[in-house]
């Protein structure tokens, strides 16, 4: 599949303004506050996203947010989201049942861009909710596995309660095609897995090619601050490195200013931003 780097978010067949009407085909509990929804436009057309984009979800007389799209444009007939409930528009996401209809702008944004990792080989590093945007990625290199080379996969969560997609965590480590390692900050008395904060896992990683790795780290700020510096010691150029970065935002294409750092527009430029590029936008690293 040809991915492309839009220069203005694409539309998928629908407005960048009116939302578009999507069904719910299916809701799965994976912790107790983050739901995944899949989701099917009424109309059948495919979401068309890159891996690391996001939508803008509606729910008509209660609001809109926007949310990471969590599956592989690969995998073409519905499109996958993954809600935490934190307040308004969420919390009430998370009282509906399957067949209700939401609004979806987008897909919005700047995602990855795959096209730079083919041939390359890829470490992804995920903390908490960051698995999410990242988890797109993770199956667009599973699905397109013989385009990239080696493919390192470290994930960490405070808590064992707190770990997302385990039905995917246990295909990942079962798997030929990804070396997978999972940490917790905080292991219960059932946890039987390794302890300690993400960047513990580096010990276990082969060398990194600096010329021929990208790497990508989505988490909380204090994660990205410490992996993006056992990253550059293993001499990773800064333009090898991709980070998907978090701000408020209220339109999601560049006309309302909410989501601005700097000089950049996050909701048009971003979500996903070389971490160079990131380096210079002071405000979006505080
Ligand atoms: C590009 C992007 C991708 C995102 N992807 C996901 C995702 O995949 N899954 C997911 O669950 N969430 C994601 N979020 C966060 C999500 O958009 C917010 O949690 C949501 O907007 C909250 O809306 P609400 O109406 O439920 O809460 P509100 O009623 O607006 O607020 C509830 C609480 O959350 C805080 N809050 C609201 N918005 C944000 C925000 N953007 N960041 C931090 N705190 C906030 C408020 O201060 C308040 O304390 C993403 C945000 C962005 C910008
Ligand atoms: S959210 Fe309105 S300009 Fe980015």
């Amino acid at each position: 599949m040809a991915m492309t780097t839009q220069a203005t978010p694409p539309t998928a067949g629908g407005s960048l303004y009116i939302p578009t009407p999507a069904r719910i085909r299916a809701i799965e509990d994976l912790t107790e506050f983050e739901r995944l929804f899949e989701l099917e436009f009424l109309d059948g057309h495919p979401l068309g996203h890159d891996p690391g984009q996001f939508v803008q979800v509606s729910v008509l007389g209660i609001g809109e947010c926007p949310i990471s799209i969590c599956s592989s444009p690969t995998r073409q007939e519905t499109f996958e989201l993954c809600i935490r409930r934190v307040g308004n528009v969420t919390n009430h996401l998370h009282t509906l049942e399957p067949g209700a209809i939401v609004g979806i702008r987008g897909p919005l944004g700047h995602g990855f861009d795959v096209s730079e990792m083919h041939g390359k080989d890829v470490l992804i590093v995920a903390g908490g909710l960051g698995l999410a945007p990242v988890r797109s990625l993770i199956q667009y290199i599973l699905d397109e596995r013989s385009r990239f080379g080696r493919f390192d996969l470290l994930y960490g969560a405070r808590e064992p309660k707190e770990i997302l997609f385990k039905d995917d965590l246990t295909e990942w480590r079962e798997s030929a095609d990804v070396d997978f390692h999972v940490t917790v900050d905080r292991p219960d008395e059932q946890w039987r897995g390794k302890s300690g904060v993400v960047t513990t896992l580096f010990k276990g990683l082969p060398k990194l090619d600096p010329a021929e790795t990208m790497v990508v780290i989505v988490g909380p700020p204090i994660m990205f601050k410490f992996v993006v510096l056992e990253v550059l010691a293993r001499r990773i150029p800064q333009h090898s490195i991709y980070c998907s970065l978090e701000r408020r935002m209220k339109c999601g294409i560049g006309k309302c200013g909410h989501c601005q750092a700097n000089n950049v527009y996050v909701c048009m430029d971003g979500p996903v931003f070389k971490y160079g590029r990131l380096k210079a936008m002071r405000e979006a690293l505080e």
